[in-house]
């Protein structure tokens, strides 16, 4: 059987994932989010995948960017992975839901410090007068936690993609590519090829 084609669409995308990290590209876990607003129009977006388990596919972000309203107007959204050293692409598709404040919090204590001091500075998608502006925020908040552990924003936190469809392609001679669509059902995950 083809690898796409294994019986469980998590383990099999943990295994592609550490294979994009092992193949030398910097950015392996690197996907874009695509969300719609109120309207339906949608919008599209590179992110970095922090987890992934049985649970979903997990991203941190600004609660009040512009993905964020979408997300709170229109919780579903897709993911695009594509490593092309591999030539190899995972879409993802699901329902979109907030992680907790606790792992949130654990997942903000391990970012690098002036990481930590952007995610208070930036107000992340809205109009700035110029990049000194940003340059003034991180000064201020800076100043505002100058020593010891920085809380985790209000404004900044994460979510979990609960998937019901993954699909996995692979690059074959040809354009004869290989495309496996796994789809969520009660009775579990059920595999189905598509032509490519
Ligand atoms: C490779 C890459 C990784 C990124 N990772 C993140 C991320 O994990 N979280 C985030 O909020 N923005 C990330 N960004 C920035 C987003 O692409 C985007 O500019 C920002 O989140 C604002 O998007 P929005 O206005 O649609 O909300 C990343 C950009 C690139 C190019």
């Amino acid at each position: 059987m083809s690898t796409a084609c294994a019986s469980d669409p998590i383990a099999q995308f943990q295994q592609w994932l550490r294979d994009g990290a092992e193949c030398g590209l910097k950015e392996p876990t690197a996907m874009a989010l695509a969300t719609a607003d109120a309207a339906g129009r949608p919008d599209v977006r590179m992110l970095l995948l922090k987890g992934v388990d049985e649970r979903g596919f997990v991203f941190f972000t600004n609660l009040e960017s512009s993905k964020a309203a979408d997300l709170r107007a229109n919780p579903h959204a897709a993911l695009c992975f594509y490593w092309m050293p591999l030539g190899r692409q995972v879409r993802v598709r699901g329902a979109v839901e907030p992680v907790s404040d606790a792992e949130a919090d654990a997942y903000f204590a391990t970012r690098a410090r002036l990481s930590q001091l952007g995610a208070w500075a930036s107000r992340q998608s809205r109009p700035m007068n110029g990049y000194y502006e940003l340059e003034t925020e991180v000064a201020k908040v800076a100043l505002r936690f100058p020593f010891g552990d920085i809380p985790r924003p209000p404004h900044w936190s994460g979510y979990r993609l609960v998937p019901d469809e993954i699909e996995f392609w692979t690059e074959k001679p040809f354009r004869r590519h290989e495309r496996v669509l796994h789809t969520r059902t009660a009775g579990g995950w059920q595999p189905q090829w598509l032509f490519p």
